[in-house]
């Protein structure tokens, strides 16, 4: 393995962002070198907690010859342009969820991250969650048989303070999560996102359609609160159903839980463990009752993705999570808020992954 650390810039100093550095910090492979905000009281606070220098220009941000990558964590509607500079840069690229708030975006910038020669990857937690690995491995073992439908739902409850605060409350005040042109959508593309990409690492299957119905209810914002989408894939004429709010009253701020069923099984799993009821002998389960396997205990998921993408930049291989990988998962999104305007549904066009 490489003796250098991969120096990794990080642009938008708000609510997500110390969770980051904290993986960064605590990775084998990578080291913060430098923080960006166009604000200058976080960023310069940022700057001093992480010791290391701060920019409010993005340009000589951008110029900083120890860069190796850069971090993006700002509203939805920047992370593709702020992602092309940094490719045209020759930086790699890191980038939060949602990776785009249009598909033609979010190709432009798997494009240009080729065009420029580097990487490009998305920072969704859920994929490398010690449940997403275990299930992945169970399906892939042959445990449910052929994959024929997902039950999902990514239930909250987000307080007032959300819309101007962020996930803990806590973040500076800003005002672009509650609108379509800034965060691109609501509950689907903030936290419904994970559950997508978690679901197409698990079961590997390929969307073809999708159709959804939602709207906003009682949320202070323009986006959807509620919302249930239908995929149908095209492995096995499979199907899933998501069901995603952040208004329901008495729920947490997200309550996951997932049903995956198969031809010859189902796993499901809500918390930290994996319920498998298997037919299938020869697996080394007990077969035809519900048993509970531990997953394997993992680092923390930012830590993994910062690790991971130094090494899949080192060794010159795609990382875990691509960007062709995130340019399906946004047309999954913005496909089905088209189907809840238009009452059809709507054709994938981007899945040939
Ligand atoms: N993966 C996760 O679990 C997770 C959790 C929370 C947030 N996020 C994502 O992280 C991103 C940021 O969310 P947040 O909650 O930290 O938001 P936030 O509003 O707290 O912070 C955003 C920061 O971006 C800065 N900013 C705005 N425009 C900028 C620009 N042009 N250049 C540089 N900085 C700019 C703002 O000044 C602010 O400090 C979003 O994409 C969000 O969806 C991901």
């Amino acid at each position: 393995m490489e003796d250098k650390k991969l120096s990794i810039g990080m642009v938008g100093c708000g609510q997500i962002m110390p969770s980051t550095a904290k993986g960064i910090m605590a990775s084998q492979h990578c080291v913060i070198d430098a923080v960006m905000d166009i604000d200058e009281e976080v960023a310069k606070e940022k700057s001093e907690t992480y010791g290391v220098p701060y920019y409010t220009d993005l340009w000589k941000f951008l110029e900083r010859e120890s860069m190796d990558a850069v971090y993006i964590a700002v509203p939805h509607a920047l992370h593709v342009p702020i992602g092309i500079e940094a490719a045209r840069a020759g930086k790699h690229v890191i980038v939060e969820k949602p990776m785009a708030t249009a598909v033609e975006d979010a190709k432009m910038l798997v494009k240009e991250c080729k065009e420029a020669g580097v990487k490009l990857t998305q920072a969704m937690g859920m994929r490398y969650a010690a449940t997403s690995a275990l299930t992945h491995d169970l399906i892939k073992a042959g445990a449910i048989g052929d994959f024929t439908s997902y039950l999902v739902r990514s239930i909250g409850m987000k307080d007032a303070k959300y819309w101007s605060n962020g996930v803990f409350g806590e973040a500076k005040r800003s005002c672009w999560r509650a609108y379509k042109g800034m965060a691109g959508g609501g509950i689907l593309v903030m936290n419904a996102v994970h559950n997508l990409d978690a679901l197409y690492y698990m079961t590997g299957a390929t969307p073809t359609e999708v159709m959804a119905m939602g709207g906003n209810y009682s949320s202070r914002s323009a986006l959807e609160d509620s919302m249930t989408m239908l995929v149908r894939f095209k492995e096995n004429n499979a199907y899933g159903v998501c069901q995603a709010m952040s208004a329901a009253h008495g729920a947490s701020h997200t309550d996951n839980s997932t049903f995956i069923y198969g031809t010859k099984g189902t796993i499901r799993f809500a918390g930290k463990n994996i319920e498998l009821f298997t037919t299938v002998e020869g697996l080394g389960y007990e077969t035809n009752k519900w048993i509970t396997i531990e997953p394997e205990k993992r680092s923390d998921s930012r830590t993994m993705l910062v690790d991971g993408f130094a090494e899949a930049i080192w060794a010159d291989k795609d990382p875990f999570i691509t960007g062709e990988q995130g340019v399906m998962i946004t047309e999954m999104m913005l496909g089905a808020y088209r189907s809840m305007e238009t009452n059809a549904p709507y054709i994938m066009k981007e899945n040939n992954i």
